[in-house]
């Protein structure tokens, strides 16, 4: 079977996460600032947090943004549930608005629309690693005076066309580091903020608010347990070492998909970068044409030897996201119907091209002659 992901692992990542088993220091040991400051160095950001998940660190990341019990922020409901999920946290409600069918991210024109007198900050999600418009988010939170925090939790190797690096714009963001991302560190993320006093605080609540010059029990401010541990981060410093050689990977594959894949009737790819954005590529996922029964192209993939999945869901159609706050089918037309057709097909940097032509015979057998 060809699994959906895998994650790339060697020589160094058992060196490193030996070396620190046999240090004794398993948490906040050196590992931590070492994996901090190499990640920050690769974005060119230099206020690094490293956190348990992405979650955890959306969840630092907006409440350092202010957010506030009652605030409405607008979100995009195409996305993995973590990014309205967090709002949940601190009893702030998502507002969501239609996405772009081309980025499927939302756009700054939609999230103005969608701006009102309670809506008091911004989350932008990186879908599938293509950037939003971040200029266009950040023009409208300095005229409407709102916050802003980027979730770019699938979006690592990824940058604007304006130059800037995804996640190392100054805007707080957050990347996610589980087992199936561009690097992963098992469990983990990182925030990026823009002073060394919002990392300040977002290490003291990543470590139950306790200051660092404080003592043991010691607790200044409410904080949680987001903190990483040595073991992850030292398999962090080693993705890192070979962070580059697996996007290009990444890319590789993409490009082979691409190609197979260009005259597939009825079939949306992945969007191309356009105007010097640029993805970075997290996930392959194509929209089947209308018509074809995904449940089964998925049973039908996979007595061929190919692992695929519905990839993603609509946030507000969620049962529990209808009944707290009334959504129903038919709000986020374009949302929907990329919701209902999307299908992720294995990706990961060593998919070889043996392995691209199963899957896209597979793929092709299913959409010429659907279930
Ligand atoms: C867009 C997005 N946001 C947030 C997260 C949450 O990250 P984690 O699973 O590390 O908590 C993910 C992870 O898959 C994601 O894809």
């Amino acid at each position: 079977m060809i699994p959906l992901a895998r994650p790339t692992l060697g020589a160094r990542e058992e060196e490193l996460v030996l070396e620190t088993l046999r240090s004794g220091r398993l948490s906040l040991g050196p590992r931590l600032g070492e994996f901090e400051s190499a990640f920050g160095s690769r974005l060119g950001a230099e206020h690094v947090s490293a956190v348990s998940s992405g979650t955890a660190g959306l969840h630092l990341a907006i409440r350092e943004a202010g957010v506030e019990p009652g605030d409405d922020v607008i979100t995009t409901p195409f996305s993995f549930v973590a990014s309205a999920n967090c709002l949940l946290y601190e009893n702030a409600r998502p507002v969501f608005c239609d996405i772009d069918p081309r980025t499927l991210n939302i756009s700054a024109e939609a999230a103005a629309d969608a701006v009102s007198d309670r809506t008091t900050g911004l989350l932008p999600v990186h879908i599938f690693g293509y950037p939003p418009d971040m200029p266009g988010f950040e023009r409208l939170a300095a005229d409407r005076a709102l916050w802003l925090v980027e979730d770019t939790c699938e979006a690592l190797g990824g940058a604007h066309a304006d130059g800037a690096t995804v996640g190392a714009r100054g805007n707080l963001s957050v990347f996610a580091f589980y087992a199936n991302k561009q690097l992963t560190t098992g469990e983990g993320g990182a925030v990026v903020s823009a002073s060394a006093e919002a990392k300040e605080r977002i290490d003291s609540e990543r470590n139950q608010g306790r200051a660092p010059d404080m003592g043991w029990l010691d607790h200044d401010r409410l904080g949680f347990n987001y903190r990483l541990d040595d073991l992850s981060c030292a398999l962090g410093v080693a993705q890192l070492e070979r962070l580059d050689d697996m996007l290009a990977g990444r890319a590789r594959v993409a490009r082979l998909y691409g190609e197979a894949l260009a005259d597939a009737e009825g079939l949306s790819l992945p969007c191309p970068d356009e105007g010097g954005d640029r993805r970075g590529w997290f996930v392959y996922v194509v929209q089947l044409p209308p018509g074809v029964d995904r449940d089964a192209a998925v049973v039908a993939m996979r007595e061929r030897g190919v692992d695929t999945k519905p990839y993603l869901p609509a946030i507000h159609l969620f049962s529990f996201y209808r009944e707290r706050f009334g959504h129903r089918e038919g709000e986020f037309p374009v949302c929907e119907d990329v919701a209902a057709r999307s299908l992720a097909l294995p990706f990961f940097p060593e998919l070889t091209e043996g392995q691209v032509e199963q899957v896209v015979e597979a793929l092709r057998a299913v959409i010429e002659r659907p279930a």
